[in-house]
């Protein structure tokens, strides 16, 4: 088990763009490792690569249903329906929580850790996961899109 430092809001990595995974290799398959320890170590349901200072296009998330954990390289969605309004919070902003407005279903397609290319729809609190880990790929925090100030939590 190797926990990664999570950053923190401020840190300019957490605002760039993440660059696609080219070759999955023995590193890129220590990080899914090391962010999966680190998401369950900090109490998270999804966690991206640039919150541990690699700018690469990978998330994993554990929504807690029961499903368990799902790791997502290369992922972009195929489909966003609907609304949902709900509280969020991210490992990157502590203790500060916020109202926001996800689909209420995507459908979202990644390639897993042996390259393999799958598609998995979800919704509910799913749903709100995965669009928010995907937009710690492209630079951007729950808190840019949030219905008015965080509060404390
Ligand atoms: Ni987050």
């Amino acid at each position: 088990m190797a926990l990664r430092r999570i950053l923190k809001d401020g840190d300019e990595t957490l605002r760039k763009v993440s660059r696609p995974v080219e070759t999955i290799d023995a590193r890129t398959l220590q990080l899914l490792d090391d962010m999966a320890d680190t998401m369950y170590d900090a109490h998270g349901i999804g966690l991206a690569a640039p919150q541990v200072g690699v700018l690469k296009r990978i998330f994993v998330v554990d929504a807690g249903d029961g499903s368990g954990l799902f790791e997502f390289i290369n992922p972009f969605f195929l489909r966003k329906e609907g609304a949902q309004v709900g509280q969020e919070g991210c490992l990157s902003i502590p203790g500060r929580y916020g109202e926001v407005e996800r689909p209420a279903v995507v459908e979202i397609q990644a390639q897993d850790r042996y390259g393999q290319t799958f598609t998995l729809q979800g919704e509910g609190l799913m749903a709100v996961v995965l669009s928010h880990e995907y937009d710690h790929l492209e630079g951007i925090l729950f808190k840019d899109k949030a219905r008015g100030p965080l509060v404390e939590g």
